[in-house]
């Protein structure tokens, strides 16, 4: 019994919101004369040794005390003697846990969004050194127009800014306060519930007493943020893992950030992104687990809601971690913009600029220019050239209407140029993003 009940093995995570929460429970017990001043002052000084115990020799586990509260609690008795049993007056550890984890995640939220602009910080000022380099952008992983590096990089910038909101989000549900809601229903004392949620930073304390101990909202909100910054980094993460492919050869990884093979002396393997791919599904399966645990528990508390926070403090490992490694992968990676130029050039990535060529200097619909191009790539493809290695007469041959002013148009460089619109590839709307991106970053 004792092995199952007991939370202290992952709760003690909670000791310095577990510590803050009494301490601001005891200073309102005194100010409304619920308990007398000499004991509020002992337990605080209690309170305030044993944080300094913690800090520095870390929490005792003793599975009997069950979870951070009764540990807590213990040492105070041990501390201070008896006036400890004042300390849970007007209070259960119900309302206790809510309050401790709402603290914990709350700070969860800050340090998300502060570790997510670290690395989009790291993306910016690579892609500032990639405007002007030229890889094919994809569609279907198959080669489909010349983009910028920088435009790439800049994507996930986008992403992550996503991603900072969306914990920044998670963070203003968490305004309320549920200490005082005690066990389940409230408490006859005359306690003051603006107090103690002004004391710990709170706007206001919960309304319902029920919803109090019985809401883990704010924690499936964190979860639900991690995920989706999780899939966005398996997603770069899979990128830099078929670029440093061989075959692909657009990335040469550092030493610092990758491995080699006991077996294979060749091998500079990408593990770190890996790794990053894979955490992404422990992420995903912390929401999950959370989500599962709350979707049929009747109100109340119940005991299974004790499996929130594992879950949630595994997420925020993972995330944590594979943000600072995806940030040291970017800020040491090599560029190989010969391997990026040569891959878009091979994939006949210019078609669509001899259509839309066709379209602006011919006056040709584009549903026929887009035929036409396709009998230029077709013969191009048969004799393993580029489009613009096909000379003006093989051309013409195709259609008359073509003359000597496609060649601005068929290199790559012209064509990622020329996608000027807002938000397009060309160097000119990168270099204004980049500018914005660093701005709003403050740097
Ligand atoms: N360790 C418990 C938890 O994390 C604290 C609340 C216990 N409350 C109770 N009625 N058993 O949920």
């Amino acid at each position: 019994m004792r092995r199952i009940n007991a939370s202290i093995a992952f709760d003690k995570r909670l000791w310095r919101e577990d510590i803050a929460g009494s301490k601001a429970h005891v200073a309102m017990l005194r100010d409304q004369s619920i308990i007398p001043a000499v004991d509020a002052a002992s337990i605080i000084d209690g309170l305030d040794r044993i944080a300094a115990e913690y800090e520095r020799d870390g929490v005792p586990e003793k599975v009997e005390l069950e979870d951070i509260h009764m540990t807590v609690e213990q040492r105070l008795s041990e501390l201070i003697g008896p006036a400890a049993g004042r300390l849970h007056t007007a209070r259960s550890r119900n309302d206790q846990v809510a309050t401790d984890f709402r603290l914990w995640v709350r700070n969860a939220c800050q340090e998300a969004i502060d570790t997510i602009r670290a690395l989009q910080s790291v993306l910016v000022l690579r892609a500032e050194e990639q405007i002007e380099t030229v890889m094919p952008g994809f569609t279907h992983l198959q080669v489909a127009q010349p983009v910028s590096l920088g435009h790439h990089l800049l994507a996930y910038y986008e992403m992550l800014g996503r991603d900072r909101l969306r914990f920044a989000d998670t963070r203003s549900r968490l305004g309320q306060c549920p200490l005082g809601a005690a066990a389940l229903a409230g408490t006859g004392f005359p306690i003051d519930r603006d107090s103690t949620a002004a004391a710990l930073g709170f706007d206001e304390p919960t309304a319902n007493s029920l919803d109090s101990v019985s809401d883990r909202d704010f924690a499936l909100d964190y979860l639900a943020a991690a995920a989706q910054s999780g899939l966005h980094l398996s997603r770069l993460a899979e990128e830099l893992v078929i670029w440093a492919s061989p075959s692909f050869g657009f990335v040469k990884l550092s030493d610092g950030f990758s491995t080699g093979s006991s077996i294979m002396p060749q091998k500079r393997n990408p593990d770190a992104a890996e790794l990053v791919r894979g955490h992404s599904g422990r992420i995903i399966g912390a929401m999950m687990s959370l989500m599962v645990t709350m979707k049929g528990l009747p109100l109340a508390y119940s005991k299974d809601m004790q499996d929130d926070k594992e879950p949630v403090f595994e997420a925020r490992d993972l995330m944590i971690l594979s943000l600072e490694a995806i940030g040291g992968m970017i800020e040491t990676i090599e560029f190989v913009p010969e391997r990026m130029r040569a891959a878009a050039e091979q994939g006949y990535s210019t078609a669509t600029d001899l259509a839309d060529w066709l379209v602006r200097e011919a006056d040709v619909p584009f549903r026929e220019a887009h035929h036409i191009t396709g009998r230029a790539v077709k013969l191009a493809e048969e004799q393993g050239r580029g489009l613009a290695d096909l000379s003006l007469a093989e051309l013409q041959r195709i259609d008359a209407r073509i003359d000597e002013r496609v060649y601005d148009v068929l290199g790559v460089e012209a064509s990622m140029n020329s996608r000027t619109s807002y938000g397009g590839t060309a160097p000119a709307r990168v270099r204004e993003q980049i500018a914005a991106a660093k701005k709003a970053l403050g740097l």
